[in-house]
């Protein structure tokens, strides 16, 4: 079954097919697939809800011991298993020696995001000294483009814009506007968005590179999501951190859904700075670790303008003689000592990424979300014969390099029934503003009898509104 790569996920589908001598959307090719999936026992490393404890479930039309489709780890990922054994590891170290754990144990506490910085490194394609683990993304967000003399965002009469697309995750968004606020900008003026053209749903690349040449002059930062959380659209992270650069911009990232979806090189492509969230494909839980990366060119130029002991070097942090020695680089940025409970759980994801490989992992998922992709438009695309039909439209890019596993549907009925239909029925996605239905199959413990179940209830939904 492996596709090569060279070979197109419907492709695919059809050349097992054709061996089993059925229709690729025939249950049989589903359950070939995950026979041959190589990453399929991932699955076991997680607890995967069961249908009867999913609050909107409807206990008449499943089995209630059956495992829920989970499709949302793009908006909080499953639960390790290992995770528990982790944080009794911490709480009984805790309970044993107190304030020795700080230096002892498999995670001594003073050290413990960095006894798994690298593994996070090798997730974003980085040095580890330019990773550091700490707060939420958010947080990380405004700690490096906060400016006093040498963090990223230092606006000039001439040079003053912050550039980002449309429909940026509100925080980032929030961010934006209070950091140029801070500086007494006009936001107006220096908050420039990008749209994409009338009637498009995502944007164009060529429309970026352009406003970065016709306008790179002003623009201080630019900052895109690498994976837009509403389209499911991948942004081109080399092409326009080359285009941005080259016209003297810092361009930084946001990855909150790009990390441990699709395969990242932050270090090779010269990206200047990224942050991320981990409660999503990082499957760290609420509110987990959040992460943040520096690329090591800037690592003796660029400052935090808030600093605190943790961005102190170890060697000398606790001297206690107030004598700042700044660590070079992002970890200088770091401000507290580390949440030791929320490191457990990063811990035990990222140990499960380094036994399956981004490599590996993004390859099931293009003929994972491939499938699901084929499905739909077999099923629900528009048909001119039949009116009435409900139609389903995936507005995410169809290129395999344009989208990481998420694809977002739009329905041609309003999808609050849709949803709520699919809730009960045990499938677990989510509805976004404005009429969205986004829907992640992760490669990790997703499974392509889980799509093709999927399929089978959003059939039944649709149904039950056509009669
Ligand atoms: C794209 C994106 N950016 C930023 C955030 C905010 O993250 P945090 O609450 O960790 O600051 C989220 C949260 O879901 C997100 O999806």
């Amino acid at each position: 079954m492996e596709p090569s790569p060279l070979e197109l996920p419907a492709d695919t589908l059809q050349r097992i097919a054709s061996e089993l001598r059925c229709h690729p959307t025939d249950e049989r090719v589903a359950l070939h697939l995950d026979e041959e999936d190589k990453l399929r026992h991932f699955r076991e490393h997680f607890y995967i809800p069961k249908m009867q404890d999913l609050p909107p479930i409807d206990l008449s039309l499943v089995n209630k011991d059956e495992e829920a489709i989970y499709f949302s780890g793009n908006s909080l990922g499953l639960q390790p298993k290992m995770v528990k054994t982790y944080l009794e590891e911490e709480l009984d170290k805790w309970a044993k020696m107190g304030v020795y754990g700080h230096s002892v144990g498999k995670r001594p506490w003073v050290i413990g995001d960095e006894t798994i910085s690298g593994l996070m490194s090798d997730i974003v394609g980085a040095n580890e000294k330019e990773v550091a683990l700490m707060n939420g993304l958010t947080v990380n967000l405004h700690l490096l483009l906060l400016y006093i003399n040498l963090s990223f965002f230092k606006p000039t009469p001439k040079r003053y814009k912050i550039l980002l697309e449309a429909k940026a995750f509100p925080s980032d968004h929030y961010a934006i506007e209070s950091q140029l606020q801070l500086h007494g900008l006009n936001i107006e003026k220096s908050m420039r968005i990008i749209k994409p053209r009338e009637g498009e749903d995502t944007l164009r690349l060529e429309d970026i590179l352009e406003v970065i040449e016709n306008e790179g002059d002003s623009i201080a930062v630019i900052l895109f999501s690498g994976l837009h959380f509403y389209t499911g659209q991948l942004f081109n992270i080399p092409a326009i951190t080359k285009a941005g650069q080259a016209k003297g911009c810092f361009v930084g990232f946001d990855l909150a859904h790009a990390v441990g979806n699709v395969e990242l090189h932050l270090h090779d492509w010269g990206v200047d700075f990224a942050c991320w969230c981990s409660y999503k494909y990082l499957n760290t839980g609420a509110g987990g670790l959040a992460g943040a990366f520096v690329h090591e060119k800037h690592a003796y130029t660029i400052k935090p303008a808030l600093v605190g002991w943790f961005g102190h070097e170890l060697s000398t942090r606790f001297e206690m003689d107030n004598k700042l020695q700044l660590i070079p680089g992002v970890n200088g940025f770091r401000i507290s000592n580390p949440p030791i409970l929320l490191v457990c759980s990063l811990h035990a994801s990222l140990e499960i990424f380094k036994q399956a490989t981004m490599k590996a992992l993004r390859r099931k998922s293009i003929l994972l979300t491939g499938y699901l992709e084929y499905m739909i438009k077999h099923y629900f695309s528009q048909d001119k014969a039949e009116s009435k039909k409900t139609v389903v439209n995936i507005i995410t890019p169809s290129y395999i390099e344009e989208r990481g596993c998420q694809l977002t549907l739009t329905f041609s009925i309003p999808i609050k029934y849709v949803i709520q239909e699919l809730e009960k029925r045990g499938v677990v996605c989510d509805k976004r503003e404005p009429d969205g239905i986004r829907v992640a199959p992760v490669p990790l413990y997703n499974s392509f009898h889980d799509v093709y179940k999927f399929i089978n209830l959003l059939t039944s939904v649709l149904g039950s509104v056509e009669t």
